[in-house]
């Protein structure tokens, strides 16, 4: 993964490239590092952990700058330490790069490298290429060559941003598989994995594509091919609103996201619905209703918890449209030749509009010469820009790695989905899709009637933070909550956590409960209801805790739980949207009480650009 941030121009380098990596460091956080330009010397920085502990060995010790490059670093090759920290240096000491991606045939350019006698410091892939362009940078080749031929040697994914004292006034910048946007100032300029990097100084974006270089200096960036000839991109205009990216009254980006809920609903609504039953769902491109109106077939492929979302779509999907639909895990559907024919629709579904392996299913699909329509919440990431069709969740920037109100986005956005298909299949009347419709726009006041709860669902944290494992069940529209409860629980408190449809409990997972083992029950009023209280039962019958979720006014349940959280009275298919909620606070509060770092937990990445 890993997030890289350049800059050359008149600010104080070290604050922007700081500034910049603290907003990237949703793509990891096991090391970071800077290296910056001053009067044609070399200077670099790194340390393991935190973005922090670079930001008080700067300050106990600063650089001089006047341009750099800054990489926060999730692990691939390599355990995080000093030496396989960003950026990484040539022999000479006078060349400094940054990368994101992963180089899949370092190994051998490493033995071949080490023959030639370079002299390795790290264990990463990075560092081959930093050599070979020591390598190739010959009298006879100038630097844009000198990293063409260094690029065509290296097989994988890359974004790289470099410097060096033998061209002290430039950043050269490449793209292959891996984000990279430049920003463009006056008499300044950026490049970044992602623009939130840049927020703050200039909304004059250009997206580099992959096969892409650039060579960037204060004045100008000039872009070339991979045939080293120049290309003329024109910039885009983005539109940041920097207070999205502040933390606000809150502790935690997760805290303030979880609350931020009902109104991203209320805005979602206000914007997507109109008179009469109008669903807009945006530029659909590609996909007209006639288009929409033939399919028989859904795929969807996702990871993490936008997967989540897309299991609740099957439900969704297959009862009020009767299309035939399936999940895939991304990394699953990419490789295992999967039957699509024409009158299949790929989807996918994603916050970042970056996973990789969620990329590599669109172009899998594409390959095949199938259309892929997004659900995603970052315009113009990769994903939005390489599918036939977006629909954008309209979330905000979601900077906690633990997925919220993009995930109850994304489940608005198909719920809207499933009524525009089920309008123009006909599968449902104009009267049924109205009624949907009236309930949809309840869910918002219901979200805050949820949310009031927090001090009892922090109550019920504390009381099971010392728990060693937990248990979610639930069945139909509840199970998918269920997977996406214990996610929220694993990522960010480190308790070992599992979802269960409740009805397979009994094929294995029953054995597991004694009177130690919290099991959160999700039991919403509706088809499965009393179902589920039998297995409620059976949960009880082996003395496990049970922390109930249900539908207010529920006394059965209330009797039958040790602790119990509510979501007001809602029609039975919009509970998802609901009884996310008390799961996400559950999770946070469990893991403040444990002193876990919510918004950046272990090992994890908000962004997963690697496969
Ligand atoms: C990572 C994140 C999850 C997210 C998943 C998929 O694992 O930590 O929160 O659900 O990636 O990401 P996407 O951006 O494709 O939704």
């Amino acid at each position: 993964m890993c997030g890289i941030v350049g800059y050359v121009g008149n600010k104080d380098v070290l604050s922007v490239l700081l500034v910049g990596l603290e907003r990237l460091s949703y793509r990891g956080y096991d090391s970071a590092g800077i290296a910056t330009l001053a009067q044609g010397e070399l200077f670099v920085r790194k340390e393991v952990g935190k973005l922090r502990t670079l930001g008080a060995a700067l300050e106990g010790k600063p650089v001089r700058g006047e341009l750099g490059l800054g990489h926060t670093r999730w692990a691939t090759h390599g355990a995080p330490s000093q030496e396989n920290s960003h950026p990484h240096t040539d022999c000479s000491g006078r060349i400094a790069m940054v990368h994101n991606g992963i180089i899949e045939n370092y190994h051998e350019l490493r033995q071949q490298l080490m023959r030639e006698g370079h002299i390795f410091k790290s264990d990463t892939d990075t560092e081959v290429m930093v050599h070979l362009l020591e390598r190739y940078l010959t009298p006879e080749l100038n630097f844009l060559d000198a990293l063409r031929r260094t690029l065509k040697d290296v097989r994988g994914s890359y974004a790289v941003a470099i410097i060096s004292e033998m061209l002290p006034g430039s950043i050269f910048v490449a793209r292959q598989g891996s984000p990279l946007v430049v920003g463009l100032g006056a008499d300044e300029n950026f490049v970044a994995s992602d623009v939130a990097a840049m927020v703050g100084h200039t909304r004059d974006i250009v997206y580099m594509e992959d096969g892409e270089m650039a060579a960037i200096t204060k004045q100008a960036v000039v872009f070339y091919n991979v045939a080293g000839e120049e290309l003329i991109k024109q910039p885009q205009v983005v539109e940041w609103d920097t207070t999205q990216i502040d933390k606000g009254d809150y502790d935690y980006y997760m805290a303030k996201e979880i609350f931020e809920q009902p109104t991203v609903a209320r805005s979602v609504l206000s914007r997507k619905l109109g008179p009469g039953g109008l669903i807009n769902l945006g530029d659909l491109g590609h996909f007209s209703k006639a288009d929409l109106s033939k399919v028989t077939r859904i795929i969807i492929q996702a990871c993490g918890t936008s997967w989540h979302a897309g299991l609740v779509a099957k439900y969704w999907f297959e009862k009020y449209t009767r299309t035939y639909t399936e999940v895939d895990i991304s990394s699953e559907f990419r490789y295992r030749s999967a039957i699509l024919d024409p009158s299949t629709l790929v989807m996918a579904i994603t916050q970042s509009g970056e996973t990789a392996d969620t990329l590599a299913g669109i172009r899998e699909a594409k390959s095949k010469f199938l259309p892929v329509l997004s659900i995603c919440n970052v315009e113009k990431s990769s994903i939005a820009r390489e599918s036939d069709g977006v629909i954008f969740t309209e979330a905000g920037p979601e900077i906690g790695v633990a997925s919220t109100k993009a995930y109850t986005s994304q489940l608005l956005a198909i719920y809207l989905l499933t009524l525009y298909l089920a309008q123009v299949k006909w599968t449902l009347s104009p009267e049924e899709v109205q009624t949907k419709i009236n309930d949809l726009k309840t869910i918002p006041g219901k979200m805050e009637i949820v949310l009031a709860q927090n001090d009892q669902v922090k109550r019920i944290a504390q009381r099971f933070a010392h728990s060693r494992d937990y248990i979610y069940i639930g069945r139909g529209f509840d199970y998918p909550t269920a997977l996406e409860g214990a996610l929220k629980m694993k990522e960010i408190s480190y308790i070992h956590a599992t979802g269960y449809p409740a009805g397979e409990l009994k094929h294995g997972p029953i054995a597991l409960i004694d009177e130690e083992m919290p099991v959160v029950c999700i039991a919403t009023k509706g088809y499965w209801y009393e179902k589920m209280l039998s297995n409620i039962q059976e949960v009880k019958a082996r003395k496990g805790m049970i922390i109930a979720l249900g539908t207010e006014g529920d006394d059965n349940l209330a009797r039958l739980a040790d602790e119990v959280i509510w979501i007001p009275p809602v029609a039975e298919d919009l509970a998802p949207l609901l009884t996310a909620l008390p799961l996400q606070l559950l999770a946070y509060h469990t893991a403040i009480k444990l002193g876990c770092d919510v918004d950046q937990p272990r090992n994890l990445a908000k962004s997963v650009t690697v496969e």
